[in-house]
């Protein structure tokens, strides 16, 4: 099949490259000059493990291109997906003005008839309100032809997001128009083998199921972030908790972790997009904005816990950051927990050292002051970072912070004092080894000698 992609982000660029891989000839179009210019050269301008790979393959056997032009995109398109952004506008509402945009060009610029799909997250009433603007301007090119709109929200994990798209959980096609349906049926086939994962609804309850989805793992995530801050106070460690909840089938074992918030490009701003559109509707959202409220004070949780461990006194202070990235497996750094404590640290007067596998580039970027004066340093050794440390913070829990040599951590810090704010470690084994250890929601354990070093 022949597929225009409209947007080469983390949603675009992988959809595009895993349709190439299937078989279709694919056109990413890309509005942004320069990224459209390296991902033409066959490089990938963000960090998704196996993307480069799979882009430079169908770049070089002409399965994917990337074009700047929409014309080109969808010269010959059979399916046209949009997968811009939807940011959080100023009201918490989606910002749709990448993809009414999208679909102005489209109507302005469409010569035959074919299916457009939304992707990208929207509100119920998008693809009505897309499939009007793309048909008026039909209308007024006097082409007797008129499109159908699709929704085909997207569930991939950023980190995770190629074997999400090649094997996902499910795929959710909201479309009124049986024969729109049986095209995006056959481009969906090979990515279900071997049993079927299609769910086909109407295009209003495809966006809503979106929403649906993060705003109950959102919850799941805040409820245990709550449950955490009560078990502090009773001295009950929340992992005991998670583990004894978890065995439960009811509830499972996924996304109940406590830790300090989510972040990210999808659940903060959906999660506030649903409470404005419960607030067009003359309704109020209390769990969800319980949900949003718990995350916001959730994200100051690592900064409070040390600005009580220095008595407030930040004068002459060193601390290190492990992780800066919203998750492990990104670069993406929208809504990231880290910013939030990068913020209050610099604002209070520390000295930080941070480090990430693949994001330093881009918090340099945000923090150019911070990084030309020195009171932020960006390394990529977790060990350069902790040299000299009043206090160490694990933020993002990549793989390359699991089990560290604590000993030379210990050694290199000038106090050994850890905040787990994903409660990665033992805390037993890290007072053993003679930090003074505090996770989320679990008893703070050990005290802390300054290092012999
Ligand atoms: N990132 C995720 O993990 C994820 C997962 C599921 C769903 N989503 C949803 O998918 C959508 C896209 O998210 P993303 O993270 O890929 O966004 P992104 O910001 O990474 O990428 C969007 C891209 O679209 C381009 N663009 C904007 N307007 C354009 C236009 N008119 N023509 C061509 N290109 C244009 C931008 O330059 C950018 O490169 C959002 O609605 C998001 O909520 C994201």
């Amino acid at each position: 099949m022949r597929i225009c992609v409209i947007g080469a982000g983390y949603v675009g660029l992988v959809s595009a490259a895993c349709f190439a891989e299937m078989g279709n000839q694919v056109v990413c179009v890309e509005r942004d000059t320069l990224r459209a210019a390296r991902l033409a050269r066959g490089e990938v301008p963000l960090y998704e493990p196996g993307l480069e790979t799979l882009v430079r393959t169908h770049l070089a056997n002409g399965q994917l291109r990337f074009s700047l032009r929409l014309e080109d995109g969808i010269a010959q398109a059979d399916i046209v997906f949009i997968a811009v952004g939807t940011p959080s506008g100023e009201d918490g509402s989606a910002d749709l003005s990448h993809v009414l945009d999208v679909a102005h060009e489209l109507g302005a610029r469409l010569r035959h008839a074919c299916v457009v799909v939304t992707k990208s997250t929207v509100p119920v009433g998008t693809g009505e309100r897309v499939a009007q603007s793309i048909n008026a301007g039909l209308a007024r090119r006097g082409l007797g032809i008129r499109i159908a709109v699709a929704s085909n929200p997207e569930f991939l994990k950023e980190g995770s997001a190629i074997d999400d798209f090649m094997r996902p959980d499910r795929v959710i096609l909201g479309c009124d128009d049986p024969d729109s349906l049986a095209l995006l049926r056959r481009l969906y086939a090979p990515f279900q083998r071997n049993h079927e994962r299609l769910l086909c609804m109407g295009v209003r309850a495809a966006e809503f199921s979106k929403y649906a989805a993060n705003a109950f793992l959102a919850s799941r995530i805040s409820l245990m972030n709550e449950l955490a801050a009560l078990c502090a106070r009773l001295d009950v460690d929340i992992e005991d908790v998670r583990r004894g909840i978890g065995s439960d089938r009811r509830i499972g074992r996924h996304f109940i972790y406590a830790g300090c918030g989510y972040g990210g490009s999808c659940f903060p701003k959906d999660v506030r997009a649903l409470i404005r559109s419960a607030e067009q509707q003359g309704l109020d959202a209390p769990i969800l904005r319980a949900v949003e409220a718990r995350n916001v004070e959730q994200k100051r949780w690592l900064f409070e816990a040390l600005q009580a461990h220095f008595d407030g006194y930040w004068q002459g202070r060193r601390v290190a950051i492990w992780g800066l990235a919203f998750k492990p497996g990104t670069d993406d750094l929208r809504e990231a927990p880290s910013l939030v404590l990068l913020d209050a640290l610099l604002a209070a007067g520390a000295q930080v050292q941070a480090c990430d596998p693949v994001a330093t580039a881009e918090v340099a970027r945000r923090y150019p002051e911070a990084v030309a004066s020195g009171r932020l340093c960006l390394s990529e050794s977790p060990y350069t970072c902790v040299e000299g440390a009043d206090a160490l913070v694990l933020v993002t829990e990549w793989k390359q912070f699991r089990q560290p040599d604590f000993l030379r951590v210990r050694s290199l810090m000038r106090m050994p004092v850890l905040f787990d704010g994903r409660n990665i470690y033992d805390a037993r084994e890290l007072s053993a080894l003679g930090f003074l250890y505090r996770g989320v929601g679990r008893p703070m354990t050990g005290h802390c000698k300054a290092s012999a070093a």
